[in-house]
């Protein structure tokens, strides 16, 4: 049986911002021991400054570690030949602003030695993949949105179709349903066989698309495993339904209670901000799309 390498691999990794001659040093990073295997999406949560970016430079081999060390597809972080296999989308886009999106993916494809061939159809490919607005996309990207840069990077990150992609806060300046087509994007990645790696604050969406989590506080990691593990099913049995009248309400309280139920909690739902939102803009679009098709 051949023991499968795994997409991450961390050992004791550690990381000391040396301090200045009147600032402190800073650990963000104490002896991580992770293991990504291939094929999962891993989340790397904490809150603030708990060193998730910091993670990520080191396994990218941005930074170098004050100790310990890192194996990305079996190979040293910052392996030069195992980088042309992992994409990555920084936590801020750093994009030519005078340069629209098909020109900066065309730069980059150059620098992956894609031919013009090649590039012509990876560019059209993740641009619609991530689903830039073909009108946006002849526009210097120093005029786009928040949104449309993170898009544009994560088309960069995945034009040379790498194995492995890590992404630092993949949602962050994404509107909900801007959102919801990353998780879905992210979700296709690990279709198409690809490891994928994020960080997030955004604690639904990693619920909804991660297999594995680890959390950080403080460069520590406090708690990892995969969210069926972590997330244990809470006995609460719930019913719902409209229209259902004040008394019969009541009425099934009362039984419930009586049966000995504990943490009874009536209550009738409002609609869902989330919902409000993705109704108008898909119908905003949807006639957008049947006005141009006119
Ligand atoms: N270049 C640096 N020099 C000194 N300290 C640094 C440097 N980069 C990061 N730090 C510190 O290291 C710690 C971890 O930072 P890091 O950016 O990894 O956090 P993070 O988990 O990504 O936070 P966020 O959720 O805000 O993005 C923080 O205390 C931060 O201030
Ligand atoms: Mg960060």
């Amino acid at each position: 049986m051949t023991t499968e390498i795994p997409a991450i691999q961390t050992r004791n990794l550690t990381k000391i911002y040396p301090g200045f001659w009147n600032t402190q040093s800073v650990t963000a990073l104490q002896n991580l021991n992770l293991t990504v295997r291939r094929g999962e999406i891993f989340g790397l949560l904490g809150p603030n400054g708990s060193g998730k970016t910091t993670t990520i430079k080191l396994l990218l081999g941005l930074i170098n570690p004050t100790s310990g060390e890192a194996d990305l597809l079996g190979q040293p972080a910052g392996d030069q030949i195992t980088r042309r296999s992992i994409g990555y989308l920084p936590e801020e886009t750093y994009l030519y602003r005078f340069l629209n999106a098909r020109q900066t993916l065309d730069f980059y494809g150059r620098l992956f030695n894609m031919n013009r061939a090649q590039r012509v159809r990876a560019i059209d490919f993740y641009l619609d993949f991530v689903g830039l607005d073909p009108a946006v996309r002849k526009r210097r990207i120093g005029t786009y949105s928040k949104g449309q840069a993170r898009r544009v990077g994560l088309a960069q990150a995945l034009l040379n179709d790498p194995d492995l992609v890590i992404l630092d806060e993949p949602t962050s300046g994404l509107d909900p349903l801007g959102t919801e087509e990353m998780k879905n994007l992210i979700i296709e990645l690990k279709r198409a066989g690809k490891t994928v790696l994020l960080s997030s604050h955004q604690l639904a969406d990693v619920e909804d698309v991660c297999d594995r989590i680890c959390i950080l506080y403080r460069g520590k990691l406090e708690v990892e495993g995969s969210i069926d593990e972590l997330l244990e099913v809470r006995e609460v049995f719930t019913v719902e339904g409209r229209h259902v009248p004040d008394e019969l309400q009541a009425r099934m309280v009362a039984m419930l209670k009586e049966a000995g139920v504990t943490d009874v909690v009536p209550g009738v739902q409002r609609g869902r901000l989330a919902d409000l939102f993705k109704k108008l803009v898909l119908e905003k679009r949807a006639s957008e799309k049947s006005g141009a098709a006119k």
